[in-house]
């Protein structure tokens, strides 16, 4: 067969990127080495997660909070088999949609493992052993990545485990111990923590989500701590060791003491390399970069013609929304448009409670630069919204260009932060200042108007509710 253009993998960036092509009227195919389609982000990444999140969040609530609503209930009990059952059911829901979208697009989709021939021809190896062969045009290498794991940490996805298997327990741990205390051992952590587990942090860094605005990593590791959950920070973990029912982490404590902790399950999230195993770069001469896929900055053409990549196996945020832009750019640039991405403006969430949800520059990030900045903070518990639905904890923060006040980043940790960080992109994708977002009506009583109400504390600290 003789292609347009064959996406390899297909994740968020993949399917979207075959999508866009299709649409623009290429040929076009894709290629995915297991069943299902959709990627790290569908089946072992985004969906299950946020399903798992938003099912521990119900129980939360019910033995937490209902009491204080006026809702007796007798002791809720958690049934993780049915929990489980409803996470596979959202994401089988949700891969047939993709399936759907193939057909109705006229993608054609091969299972197996894709890999380079040469530059227009690729193998497909298929799960009973066979090969097919393929011609293209173009290719997009949208291979995504894996969780990343030193050998010391004795991997054995029983009990030492990655988000993939967290994602599947058939019991709820008594101690889990997570180590790296980064987007996926907050939101792991918190669905185990809210299911009853204790959990044991071991982190690196000075502060939970350290590449986050400090205050954020401040507030949600107070809010964090209320689930129970303990913390070692400047902690460097040396091994960790299975021993049968229970699992042993030694680590380098911050005071230089050496820590030992012993829980009966190790969730190891320490960041996710760029995944190119088996492609057979090499064939055709495609440089990478600490195992990244080299690309142009803006078309993303990696240095063979033709053949471009995105998403997590190429540098950036490793962001599902960041992958589909990424795919969306390359199909358009293939057909002869010139779009851009403005990276600077791909919002980062972390979907605990209250959630975490970020644009632009850190304050850390503009004081190393020595960009002049003013910053407004407004606290959710001023918000009528938020205390009539008793979500109190949390605050926007905006940070400002000191002279010509335009916003430069945008900072929420709070109730629905992950919705509300929209306005704040949209405002910073049309340049607004801060003074443009305090004259915006937003409606009362919403959470929302702690951004306006943030955004007037940026712009002579005239605040109208603190
Ligand atoms: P992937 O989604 O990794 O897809 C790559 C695909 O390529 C895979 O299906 C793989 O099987 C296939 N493949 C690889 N090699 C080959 C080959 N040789 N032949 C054929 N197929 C191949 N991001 C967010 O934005 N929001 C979230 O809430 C979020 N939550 C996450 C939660 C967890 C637990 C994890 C692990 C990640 C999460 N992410 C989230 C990150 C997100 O999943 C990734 O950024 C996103 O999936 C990257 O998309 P991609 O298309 O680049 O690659
Ligand atoms: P991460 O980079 O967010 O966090 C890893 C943490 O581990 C860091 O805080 C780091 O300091 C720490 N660490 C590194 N090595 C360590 C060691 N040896 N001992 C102790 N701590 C160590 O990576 P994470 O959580 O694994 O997630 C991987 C990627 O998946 C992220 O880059 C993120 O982009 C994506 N993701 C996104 C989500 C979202 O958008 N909501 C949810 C989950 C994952």
């Amino acid at each position: 067969m003789q292609y347009d253009v064959t996406v390899i993998g297909s994740g968020p960036g993949g399917y979207v990127a075959a999508i866009r092509a299709a649409q623009l009227g290429m040929k076009t195919a894709i290629i995915e080495k297991y069943n299902v389609l959709g990627g790290t982000c569908l089946n072992v990444g985004c969906i299950p997660s946020k399903a798992l999140l938003d099912s521990s969040e119900h129980f939360y609530n019910a033995t937490h909070h209902f009491a204080e609503h006026g809702i007796e209930i007798p002791a809720p009990k958690v049934n993780l088999e049915q929990m489980m059952a409803r996470k596979k059911g959202v994401v089988e829901k949700m891969n047939g949609g993709i399936n759907f979208l193939m057909k109705k697009n006229k993608i054609t989709v091969y299972n197996g493992f894709g890999s380079f021939i040469d530059k227009n021809n690729i193998k497909i190896k298929k799960a009973d052993g066979s090969e097919e062969q393929i011609s293209t045009e173009k290719v997009i290498i949208a291979t995504g990545s894996k969780p990343t794991i030193l050998p010391f940490m004795n991997y054995d996805k029983k009990r030492i485990i990655t988000s993939t298997e967290a994602l599947t327990l058939t019991e709820i741990p008594k101690h889990l111990i997570v180590i790296g205390a980064g987007v996926i051992g907050a939101e792991l952590g918190s669905v185990y923590a809210r299911l009853g587990a204790k959990v044991t942090f071991v982190e690196f860094a000075d502060s939970m989500i350290p590449t986050m605005d400090k205050t954020m990593g401040k507030e949600l590791q107070k809010a964090v701590k209320k689930l129970g959950t303990d913390f070692y920070f400047n902690t460097k973990v040396t091994k960790i060791e299975n021993l049968g029912e229970e699992v042993l982490v030694s680590a380098d404590g911050a005071d230089g003491k050496p820590v030992e902790i012993k829980g009966d399950y190790c969730l190891v999230c320490i960041g996710r390399r760029a995944y190119v195993d088996g492609l057979n770069l090499e064939a055709v001469g495609i440089t990478t970069d600490r195992g990244k896929v080299v690309v142009d900055e803006h078309t993303l053409e990696t240095n063979v013609k033709g053949i471009y990549a995105i998403g997590d196996v190429v540098r950036g945020a490793m962001l599902a929304h960041k992958a589909e832009e990424e795919g969306v750019l390359v199909a358009e640039t293939m057909s002869g448009q010139k779009p851009h991405i403005n990276y600077n403006l791909i919002p980062g969430v972390v979907y605990t409670w209250p959630e975490v949800a970020s644009v632009g520059q850190t304050e850390e990030e503009l004081k190393a630069k020595g960009i002049s900045y003013k910053s407004g903070q407004f606290p959710f518990k001023a918000l009528g919204r938020a205390t009539a639905s008793g979500d109190t904890d949390g605050l926007v923060k905006i940070l400002a260009h000191k002279d010509t006040d335009e916003v430069l980043g945008v900072h929420i940790i709070g109730a629905r932060a992950a919705d509300m960080i929209a306005e704040a992109v949209m405002a910073m994708e049309f340049r607004a200042s801060a003074e443009d977002i305090s004259r915006t009506s937003h409606a009362h009583p919403t959470y929302m108007e702690a951004v306006k109400e943030a955004a007037l504390a940026a712009t002579d600290n005239r605040p109208i509710h603190t």
